[in-house]
Formats: C-alpha cells, sequence, structure tokens
C-alpha cells in the first residue's frame, strides 16, 4: 500500500484556463495507445511547464485515465514547495532523486492522492548535476515500469535551453509538449527547441501558448504573483 500525498495548495482555476487544460487533455487522448510517457518542456524558465503537468494530471486523472506526475526536474524542483505536498502519515518525503541515487524503493517513493486515478512521483533533494542518474539504465527502467501501469507517465522537467536534461529525458519519452509564453519567447529560441527533441528523437506532440494576458490580470497576481519572484532569480540553473 502506498503512502498518501496530501496536496495543500489547489487554487482553483479560472473556467477558460480550465477549458484550456482540459482541451489539452482530450487532444492527447486522441494520440494513441502508444504515447504514454509524455514531457511537459519549454525552452526556458517560467513558461509554466509546471502549471500545465500539474493541471494536466490533475484534469487526466479525474477523466478516469491512471496517470502519475514525475518531477524530473532534478536541479531546481519546486513541485512539492509550490503545492505544499507532505505525506499523510508526517513522514519525510522521498523523491526521484532519491530512488535514482540512493536505493530508495519505488513503493517509498511513490504516492497515491486525493484523486483515484492520480499519483504523484515528487523530487525533494536536488542536486547539482542529475545527468549520470538520468542517463542511467535505473532511470530509463523506472519509466518503462510506470508507462506499463500508467495510462499515462507525465513528466516536469527542466527548460531545454540550459542543460541538456530535457534532450536525455526526452531520448525516452513518447512525445513533448512544448509551453511557449505567449509574446515572450522568441521564434529563434522556440526554432532551436524544435531541432534539440529531433536531436533528442522525441516527437513533438504539440505546443501550449500560455500565459496569454498574464500581465495585470487578476488572477495571476492574486495566486501566483508571491511564487513567480520567489523561486526564479538569475541564478536559475548552474551549467
Ligand atoms: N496558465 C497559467 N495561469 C496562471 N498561472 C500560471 C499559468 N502558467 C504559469 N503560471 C504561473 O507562472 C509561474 C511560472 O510557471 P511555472 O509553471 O513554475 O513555470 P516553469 O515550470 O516553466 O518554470 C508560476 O507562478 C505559475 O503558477
Ligand atoms: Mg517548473
Amino acid at each position: 500500500m502506498n503512502t498518501k500525498a496530501i496536496i495543500g495548495f489547489e487554487p482553483e482555476l479560472p473556467y477558460s484556463v480550465e477549458e484550456a487544460i482540459n482541451r489539452l487533455r482530450i487532444n492527447i487522448s486522441f494520440l494513441g495507445r502508444d504515447v504514454r510517457k509524455i514531457m511537459i518542456i519549454s525552452s526556458e524558465p517560467n513558461e509554466g511547464k509546471s502549471f500545465i503537468a500539474m493541471n494536466l494530471w490533475k484534469q487526466m486523472a479525474l477523466s478516469g485515465e491512471r496517470t502519475i506526475l514525475v518531477d524530473a526536474d532534478m536541479r531546481k524542483s519546486v513541485m512539492a514547495e509550490t503545492y505544499q505536498i507532505s505525506r499523510e502519515d508526517g513522514k519525510e518525503l522521498w523523491g526521484l532523486s532519491h530512488m535514482l541515487s540512493s536505493n530508495k524503493k519505488l513503493q517509498d517513493c511513490l504516492m497515491t492522492t486525493k484523486y483515484q486515478y492520480g499519483d504523484l512521483l515528487v523530487n525533494t533533494s536536488n542536486i547539482v548535476n542529475p545527468s549520470m542518474l538520468l542517463e542511467s539504465r535505473r532511470f530509463e527502467e523506472l519509466m518503462e515500469l510506470l508507462s506499463k501501469y500508467y495510462r499515462y507517465v507525465f513528466l516536469d522537467v527542466p527548460p531545454l535551453g540550459l542543460v541538456a536534461d530535457a534532450e536525455r529525458i526526452g531520448n525516452i519519452c513518447d512525445g513533448a509538449i512544448l509551453t511557449v509564453r505567449a509574446g515572450v519567447t522568441s521564434k529563434r529560441i522556440i526554432r532551436n527547441s524544435i531541432s534539440q527533441l529531433e536531436r533528442a528523437g522525441c516527437p513533438l506532440l504539440g505546443f501550449v501558448l500560455n500565459r496569454a494576458g498574464a500581465n495585470g490580470n487578476k488572477y495571476y497576481k492574486k495566486y501566483y504573483g508571491k511564487y513567480y519572484s520567489q523561486y526564479y532569480g538569475s541564478e536559475y540553473y548552474q551549467k
């Protein structure tokens, strides 16, 4: 029996955002049985990967598909903190980097949630250079195992532009969804990301044009403003 996670911060989304995520979920379900491991990627930090990954995971689980969200950003993971994730039994939270580096078992790290079909594998201990771990057979085997049990494995990963992690992860995924920040991400950067995905042999399943109209939007200020600058300083991802 797996541990249950409590998600402390789950703001209600405006209807339009909820609907957009819902459409994304439906489009993904048309991609066929073989598309199971999907990474949510972007060129740069702050384009909304984690936000999309979290909400997509939730909606997919609510639709009755067995789905796991894996926090594969082992450099600067913020999922557990942002969404105030803790274990119901009060014990320490273990995650992906523990599994890959310190022989923790999957059952020590994987958590169920209040969503019957939605499980979580977070990351709570950041490491300076996770490339070795991502290149290990263990990571590949873990992803294979998860994709047998879950209909969808969504992976929240570091941005493409700064470190090679996402290319490595993309190489073992069935596809990627590229999050683009409306009016901010340049065409040149997007083109670069597309060729990086091609190099990694990871099919681009689609784009999400995110954070359109974020400036001056009351909703952002109310719910997300304080998270915005807290985690993203200029030192984000050092090579
Ligand atoms: N569609 C959205 N609606 C509301 N807030 C969003 C949306 N997308 C991103 N955000 C907020 O913007 C900030 C950056 O998003 P995040 O998902 O952390 O980016 P990334 O994971 O790409 O670095 C966070 O505070 C997040 O909650
Ligand atoms: Mg993120």
